[in-house]
């Protein structure tokens, strides 16, 4: 096994122990951000070999010191396919927007999985391994306190949500197996916005305060990753809703936070925040059939437990 860095801990040696039983296997990651840059680590701390592609040079050193194949490029374009070998047996699509609006939207989502899928189609027999991609609730308008799983309806009504959807039709046609699960909000190591806000001393917050946050711990969906590669049988041509289940107000979350950290509770300004972020709908998205069927259980079953993790570390 290779090292992990700093970010070393208790946690993080109970994920490398789930890779672990696939030492000596192959991983591709697509999009090694938040996600996917951890996957990458961790599966190559556990001994798999793991190629990851990425447009960013500073990503491609840190993850070339952790051990892992870099392949610096743009997932969109097809100049990679030559440099990343077909024999992965596990295939991972973590893209994230990439920036850029629509347009690059367009282009990581879904030209990034149209690029992903072309060069699936090339591997030799026994074919492609199981790709999973972390799509997003996006793809659901549903709010006014909605429940959300993987039976409701997918009518997006912004544009990202749209490209999403859109680009888990084209992972659906990936010549192997293929599991798309919809993430809900992440959060976790070095990835907590309000709590840094609250640390600050902000006293205002940009939004409302009553709709509810859908979220998962980045852990969490790491589990949700390995859950569905042990079980192709199973988690092969399904869609996922993840979240922990237990969706919370934002106003609720940061009242919590706040004692937690003895500062004053916070006030909300609903106009100081953009159009984006204002069609945050009000809703609980359910994850009872990962549980269910795959057996997944998220360690951190609200953001109680999460950003106490958080805040003991
Ligand atoms: N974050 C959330 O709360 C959330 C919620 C629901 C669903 N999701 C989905 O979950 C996935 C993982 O999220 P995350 O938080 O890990 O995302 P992230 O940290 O933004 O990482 C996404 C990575 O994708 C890379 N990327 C984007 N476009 C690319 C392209 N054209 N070619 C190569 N690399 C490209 C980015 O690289 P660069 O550094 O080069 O830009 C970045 O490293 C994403 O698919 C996201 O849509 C996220």
């Amino acid at each position: 096994m290779t090292s992990l860095s700093s970010s070393h801990t208790v946690d993080t040696d109970a994920l490398v122990a789930l890779f672990a039983p696939w030492a000596g296997r192959r991983l591709a990651v697509f999009g090694a951000g938040y996600v996917g840059g951890a996957v990458a680590r961790l599966a190559r701390t556990a001994g798999l070999q793991v190629q990851a592609l990425t447009r960013n040079p500073a990503t491609a050193s840190a993850l070339a010191a952790a051990g892992v194949d870099v392949v610096v490029d743009d997932l969109s374009g097809a100049g990679w396919h030559a440099r990343m070998p077909h024999a992965a047996d596990f295939v991972l699509d973590a893209v994230g927007s990439g920036g850029g609006g629509p347009e690059g939207y367009r282009r990581s989502y879904v030209e990034g999985a149209r690029s992903i899928v072309a060069w699936g189609a090339a591997t030799p027999p026994p074919g492609p391994g199981h790709l999973i991609y972390t799509s997003s609730t996006s793809v659901y308008a549903q709010g006014a306190g909605a429940r959300v799983d993987e039976s409701s309806s997918t009518e997006p009504v912004e544009e990202g949500g749209r490209l999403t959807l859109e680009s888990e039709g084209v992972v659906r046609t990936w010549a192997g197996p293929w599991t798309v699960l919809r993430l809900a909000g992440i959060y976790g190591p070095e990835r907590h916005l309000l709590l840094d806000q609250l640390r600050a001393g902000v006293t205002e917050l940009a939004g409302r305060g009553e709709h509810r946050l859908n979220l998962v711990h980045r852990d969490d969906v790491i589990r949700a990753l390995v859950a569905a590669w042990r079980a192709p049988e199973r988690a092969a041509g399904q869609t996922y809703t993840l979240a922990d289940g237990q969706p919370e107000t934002r106003a609720a979350v940061a009242a919590w936070l706040a004692t937690r950290l003895g500062r004053a509770l916070p006030g909300f300004a609903a106009e100081a925040v953009s159009t984006r972020r204002r069609h945050v709908p009000d809703r609980v998205v359910v994850s009872d059939r990962i549980q269910r069927e795959l057996g997944w259980r998220p360690r951190y079953p609200s953001f109680r437990e999460g950003y106490a993790a958080l805040l003991e570390a």
